[in-house]
Protein backbone atom coordinates (compact mmCIF):
# COMPACT_ATOMS: atom_id res chain seq x y z
CA UNK A 1 0.00 0.00 0.00
CA UNK A 2 1.57 3.02 -1.05
CA UNK A 3 0.64 5.91 0.83
CA UNK A 4 -0.80 9.61 -0.53
CA UNK A 5 1.48 11.86 -1.36
CA UNK A 6 0.44 14.97 -2.50
CA UNK A 7 3.06 17.20 -4.21
CA UNK A 8 2.05 20.91 -3.67
CA UNK A 9 4.38 22.26 -6.26
CA UNK A 10 1.20 20.57 -8.47
CA UNK A 11 -1.44 23.27 -7.23
CA UNK A 12 -0.56 26.41 -9.61
CA UNK A 13 0.05 24.62 -12.62
CA UNK A 14 -2.09 22.70 -15.15
CA UNK A 15 -1.58 19.86 -12.49
CA UNK A 16 -4.20 21.41 -10.09
CA UNK A 17 -7.29 19.40 -10.54
CA UNK A 18 -5.21 16.10 -10.45
CA UNK A 19 -3.47 17.18 -7.37
CA UNK A 20 -6.89 18.52 -5.49
CA UNK A 21 -8.48 15.22 -6.64
CA UNK A 22 -5.97 13.08 -5.18
CA UNK A 23 -6.25 15.26 -2.34
CA UNK A 24 -9.52 14.73 -1.62
CA UNK A 25 -9.59 11.02 -1.97
CA UNK A 26 -6.36 10.66 0.46
CA UNK A 27 -8.62 12.20 2.95
CA UNK A 28 -11.68 9.73 2.23
CA UNK A 29 -9.69 6.70 2.00
CA UNK A 30 -6.57 7.29 3.97
CA UNK A 31 -7.22 9.96 6.29
CA UNK A 32 -3.57 10.86 6.48
CA UNK A 33 -1.27 11.53 3.57
CA UNK A 34 2.13 13.24 2.60
CA UNK A 35 3.23 16.66 1.66
CA UNK A 36 6.17 17.46 -0.67
CA UNK A 37 7.19 20.44 -1.78
CA UNK A 38 5.66 22.50 0.78
CA UNK A 39 7.62 25.49 0.84
CA UNK A 40 8.68 25.66 4.16
CA UNK A 41 12.02 26.37 4.96
CA UNK A 42 14.28 23.06 5.38
CA UNK A 43 17.71 24.23 7.22
CA UNK A 44 14.64 25.80 9.78
CA UNK A 45 13.01 22.38 9.28
CA UNK A 46 16.30 20.88 10.13
CA UNK A 47 17.56 23.32 13.01
CA UNK A 48 14.26 22.48 15.28
CA UNK A 49 14.81 19.04 14.87
CA UNK A 50 18.31 19.74 16.08
CA UNK A 51 18.13 21.80 18.68
CA UNK A 52 14.63 19.71 20.05
CA UNK A 53 17.13 16.83 19.89
CA UNK A 54 19.95 18.65 22.44
CA UNK A 55 17.26 19.76 24.56
CA UNK A 56 15.94 16.52 25.21
CA UNK A 57 19.51 15.23 25.65
CA UNK A 58 20.45 17.93 28.24
CA UNK A 59 16.91 18.12 29.86
CA UNK A 60 15.05 15.25 29.69
CA UNK A 61 16.71 11.72 28.74
CA UNK A 62 18.34 11.07 32.34
CA UNK A 63 15.14 12.21 33.81
CA UNK A 64 13.21 9.44 31.04
CA UNK A 65 15.48 6.74 31.86
CA UNK A 66 14.99 6.96 35.85
CA UNK A 67 10.77 7.84 35.54
CA UNK A 68 8.19 5.35 37.41
CA UNK A 69 7.45 4.26 33.61
CA UNK A 70 11.03 2.81 33.33
CA UNK A 71 10.38 1.27 36.24
CA UNK A 72 7.22 -0.32 36.15
CA UNK A 73 8.38 -1.91 32.94
CA UNK A 74 11.17 -3.28 34.67
CA UNK A 75 9.22 -4.94 37.56
CA UNK A 76 6.33 -5.77 34.32
CA UNK A 77 3.42 -4.44 36.79
CA UNK A 78 0.75 -2.26 35.19
CA UNK A 79 1.88 -1.95 31.98
CA UNK A 80 -1.60 -1.30 30.69
CA UNK A 81 -1.76 2.41 31.33
CA UNK A 82 1.91 3.72 30.25
CA UNK A 83 3.80 5.02 27.02
CA UNK A 84 7.62 4.84 26.24
CA UNK A 85 7.16 8.67 25.00
CA UNK A 86 8.88 11.81 26.65
CA UNK A 87 7.35 14.55 25.79
CA UNK A 88 5.86 18.57 26.23
CA UNK A 89 3.37 20.87 24.90
CA UNK A 90 3.65 24.10 23.26
CA UNK A 91 1.10 26.91 22.64
CA UNK A 92 1.48 28.90 19.72
CA UNK A 93 -1.87 30.44 19.20
CA UNK A 94 -4.38 32.03 20.10
CA UNK A 95 -1.28 32.73 23.33
CA UNK A 96 1.89 31.42 23.37
CA UNK A 97 3.47 29.61 26.36
CA UNK A 98 6.82 28.89 25.10
CA UNK A 99 8.74 31.20 26.86
CA UNK A 100 7.54 29.81 30.56
CA UNK A 101 8.94 26.07 29.10
CA UNK A 102 11.68 25.85 31.25
CA UNK A 103 15.33 25.78 30.23
CA UNK A 104 14.33 25.85 26.20
CA UNK A 105 17.31 28.05 25.11
CA UNK A 106 16.35 31.80 23.05
CA UNK A 107 17.57 29.94 20.11
CA UNK A 108 15.30 27.19 20.29
CA UNK A 109 12.23 29.34 20.75
CA UNK A 110 12.81 31.72 18.36
CA UNK A 111 13.17 28.92 15.66
CA UNK A 112 10.14 27.24 16.61
CA UNK A 113 8.59 30.64 16.53
CA UNK A 114 9.41 31.24 12.39
CA UNK A 115 9.00 27.16 11.63
CA UNK A 116 5.56 27.50 13.21
CA UNK A 117 4.48 30.40 11.29
CA UNK A 118 5.36 28.84 8.36
CA UNK A 119 3.68 25.52 9.01
CA UNK A 120 0.59 27.84 10.00
CA UNK A 121 0.48 29.16 6.28
CA UNK A 122 0.60 25.59 5.08
CA UNK A 123 -2.55 24.44 8.11
CA UNK A 124 -4.44 27.09 6.65
CA UNK A 125 -3.52 26.37 3.25
CA UNK A 126 -4.67 22.67 3.91
CA UNK A 127 -7.84 23.58 5.46
CA UNK A 128 -8.91 25.81 2.51
CA UNK A 129 -8.11 23.04 0.31
CA UNK A 130 -10.34 20.42 2.35
CA UNK A 131 -12.68 23.04 2.41
CA UNK A 132 -12.92 23.63 -1.46
CA UNK A 133 -12.98 19.88 -1.84
CA UNK A 134 -16.02 19.79 0.26
CA UNK A 135 -17.85 22.29 -1.70
CA UNK A 136 -17.38 24.53 0.99
CA UNK A 137 -16.54 28.40 1.29
CA UNK A 138 -12.69 27.97 1.50
CA UNK A 139 -12.65 29.37 4.89
CA UNK A 140 -15.25 27.20 6.30
CA UNK A 141 -12.83 25.24 8.44
CA UNK A 142 -11.05 28.29 9.84
CA UNK A 143 -13.92 30.10 10.67
CA UNK A 144 -15.92 26.88 12.47
CA UNK A 145 -12.59 26.58 13.91
CA UNK A 146 -12.06 29.85 15.23
CA UNK A 147 -14.52 30.14 17.76
CA UNK A 148 -15.61 33.69 18.97
CA UNK A 149 -13.11 34.70 16.65
CA UNK A 150 -9.88 34.00 18.43
CA UNK A 151 -8.87 32.32 16.00
CA UNK A 152 -7.85 28.37 15.27
CA UNK A 153 -6.01 27.30 18.68
CA UNK A 154 -2.40 26.20 17.08
CA UNK A 155 -0.16 23.79 19.45
CA UNK A 156 2.85 21.23 19.63
CA UNK A 157 3.51 18.14 20.84
CA UNK A 158 6.90 17.29 21.12
CA UNK A 159 7.68 13.79 21.61
CA UNK A 160 10.72 11.61 21.67
CA UNK A 161 10.21 8.14 21.59
CA UNK A 162 13.62 6.54 23.65
CA UNK A 163 15.50 3.70 22.67
CA UNK A 164 13.43 0.87 24.28
CA UNK A 165 14.64 -2.89 25.05
CA UNK A 166 11.10 -3.86 26.43
CA UNK A 167 9.70 -4.41 22.95
CA UNK A 168 6.91 -6.67 23.21
CA UNK A 169 5.80 -5.21 26.55
CA UNK A 170 5.15 -1.60 25.38
CA UNK A 171 3.83 1.01 23.10
CA UNK A 172 5.73 4.21 22.42
CA UNK A 173 1.64 5.91 22.06
CA UNK A 174 -1.35 3.66 22.84
CA UNK A 175 -3.77 3.62 19.58
CA UNK A 176 -6.01 6.29 19.45
CA UNK A 177 -7.71 9.10 17.07
CA UNK A 178 -6.69 12.48 16.94
CA UNK A 179 -9.50 15.23 18.43
CA UNK A 180 -8.63 17.91 16.84
CA UNK A 181 -8.74 19.28 12.93
CA UNK A 182 -5.48 18.76 10.98
CA UNK A 183 -2.38 17.66 12.57
CA UNK A 184 0.82 18.38 10.70
CA UNK A 185 4.24 16.01 11.68
CA UNK A 186 7.87 16.72 11.18
CA UNK A 187 9.09 13.78 12.66
CA UNK A 188 12.36 11.39 12.50
CA UNK A 189 14.49 10.99 9.35
CA UNK A 190 16.00 7.27 10.44
CA UNK A 191 14.03 6.03 13.29
CA UNK A 192 10.49 4.12 12.39
CA UNK A 193 7.95 3.80 14.49
CA UNK A 194 4.26 5.60 13.74
CA UNK A 195 1.79 3.01 12.55
CA UNK A 196 -1.71 3.80 11.06
CA UNK A 197 -4.84 0.83 11.36
CA UNK A 198 -5.83 0.76 7.67
CA UNK A 199 -8.46 -1.94 6.08
CA UNK A 200 -8.05 -4.53 8.67
CA UNK A 201 -3.60 -3.65 8.91
CA UNK A 202 -1.39 -1.56 10.43
CA UNK A 203 0.64 0.38 7.84
CA UNK A 204 3.82 1.19 8.94
CA UNK A 205 4.93 5.26 8.35
CA UNK A 206 8.22 5.37 7.21
CA UNK A 207 10.67 7.80 8.35
CA UNK A 208 10.44 11.53 6.47
CA UNK A 209 12.76 11.56 3.74
CA UNK A 210 13.46 15.50 2.44
CA UNK A 211 11.52 17.20 5.16
CA UNK A 212 8.20 15.93 3.71
CA UNK A 213 5.18 16.86 5.98
CA UNK A 214 3.34 13.87 7.23
CA UNK A 215 -0.69 14.75 7.92
CA UNK A 216 -3.25 13.12 9.70
CA UNK A 217 -7.17 13.78 9.92
CA UNK A 218 -8.52 14.29 13.35
CA UNK A 219 -12.05 13.82 14.99
CA UNK A 220 -13.52 17.51 14.04
CA UNK A 221 -12.88 17.14 10.54
CA UNK A 222 -14.72 13.86 10.32
CA UNK A 223 -17.70 15.55 12.30
CA UNK A 224 -17.56 18.86 9.96
CA UNK A 225 -17.18 16.29 6.70
CA UNK A 226 -20.18 14.97 8.43
CA UNK A 227 -18.23 11.31 8.03
CA UNK A 228 -16.98 12.02 4.52
CA UNK A 229 -13.25 12.45 5.60
CA UNK A 230 -11.83 10.30 8.61
CA UNK A 231 -9.89 10.18 11.52
CA UNK A 232 -8.20 6.87 11.51
CA UNK A 233 -6.53 5.18 14.59
CA UNK A 234 -2.82 5.37 15.34
CA UNK A 235 0.00 4.19 17.46
CA UNK A 236 3.92 4.58 18.18
CA UNK A 237 5.62 1.36 18.20
CA UNK A 238 9.25 2.10 20.19
CA UNK A 239 12.44 1.16 18.60
CA UNK A 240 15.09 -0.91 19.85
CA UNK A 241 17.54 0.97 18.34
CA UNK A 242 17.01 4.29 17.96
CA UNK A 243 15.33 7.28 19.58
CA UNK A 244 12.65 9.04 17.25
CA UNK A 245 11.76 12.58 17.30
CA UNK A 246 8.08 13.51 16.80
CA UNK A 247 7.14 17.23 16.44
CA UNK A 248 3.01 17.35 15.90
CA UNK A 249 1.47 20.56 15.31
CA UNK A 250 -2.26 20.61 16.14
CA UNK A 251 -4.46 22.85 13.56
CA UNK A 252 -7.74 22.69 15.97
CA UNK A 253 -10.92 24.47 17.10
CA UNK A 254 -10.81 26.83 19.64
CA UNK A 255 -12.29 25.82 22.76
CA UNK A 256 -15.67 27.82 22.36
CA UNK A 257 -15.98 26.65 18.47
CA UNK A 258 -19.06 25.12 18.02
CA UNK A 259 -18.91 22.14 15.70
CA UNK A 260 -21.31 20.59 13.74
CA UNK A 261 -21.50 18.76 10.10
CA UNK A 262 -21.61 21.55 7.44
CA UNK A 263 -25.43 21.20 6.14
CA UNK A 264 -24.20 21.34 2.57
CA UNK A 265 -23.13 18.08 3.34
CA UNK A 266 -26.18 16.56 5.27
CA UNK A 267 -29.80 15.46 3.85
CA UNK A 268 -31.90 17.96 3.81
CA UNK A 269 -33.51 18.48 7.22
CA UNK A 270 -36.37 19.57 8.96
CA UNK A 271 -38.69 19.82 6.05
CA UNK A 272 -42.36 19.60 6.33
CA UNK A 273 -43.36 16.13 3.75
CA UNK A 274 -45.98 18.42 2.43
CA UNK A 275 -43.31 20.62 0.67
CA UNK A 276 -41.47 18.23 -0.64
CA UNK A 277 -44.43 16.70 -2.21
CA UNK A 278 -45.13 19.97 -3.95
CA UNK A 279 -41.36 19.98 -5.16
CA UNK A 280 -41.87 16.08 -6.15
CA UNK A 281 -45.24 16.85 -8.11
CA UNK A 282 -42.99 18.65 -10.76
CA UNK A 283 -40.09 16.92 -10.59
CA UNK A 284 -41.31 13.05 -10.11
CA UNK A 285 -39.78 11.98 -13.63
CA UNK A 286 -36.26 13.40 -12.71
CA UNK A 287 -33.54 12.14 -10.48
CA UNK A 288 -34.00 12.43 -7.09
CA UNK A 289 -30.42 13.68 -6.60
CA UNK A 290 -31.45 17.93 -7.69
CA UNK A 291 -34.69 17.33 -5.68
CA UNK A 292 -33.04 17.29 -2.44
CA UNK A 293 -30.43 20.12 -3.16
CA UNK A 294 -33.73 22.11 -3.54
CA UNK A 295 -34.94 20.80 -0.07
CA UNK A 296 -31.40 21.29 1.00
CA UNK A 297 -31.62 25.23 -0.36
CA UNK A 298 -34.83 25.64 1.50
CA UNK A 299 -34.30 24.24 4.85
CA UNK A 300 -30.36 23.48 5.87
CA UNK A 301 -28.66 26.36 7.75
CA UNK A 302 -31.84 29.00 7.18
CA UNK A 303 -32.43 28.52 10.98
CA UNK A 304 -35.62 25.80 10.03
FE1 LIG B 1 -2.15 11.03 17.55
Amino acid sequence: MEIPVIDFSNLNGDKRGETMALLHEACEKWGFFVIENHEIDIELMEKVKELINTYYEENLKEKFYQSEIVKKLEKQQNLSDIDWESAFFIWHHPTSNINQIPNLSKDLCKTMDKYIAQLIELAEKLSQLMSENLGLDKNHIKQLFSGSNKGPAIGTKVAKYPQCPHLDLVRGLREHTDAGGIILLLQDDQVPGLQFFKDGKWVEIPPSKNNAIFVNIGDQVEVISNGLYKSIVHRVMPDMNGSRISIATFYNPNGDAIISPAPRLLYPTNFSFGDYLKLYGNTKFGEKGPRFETMKNMTNGHGH
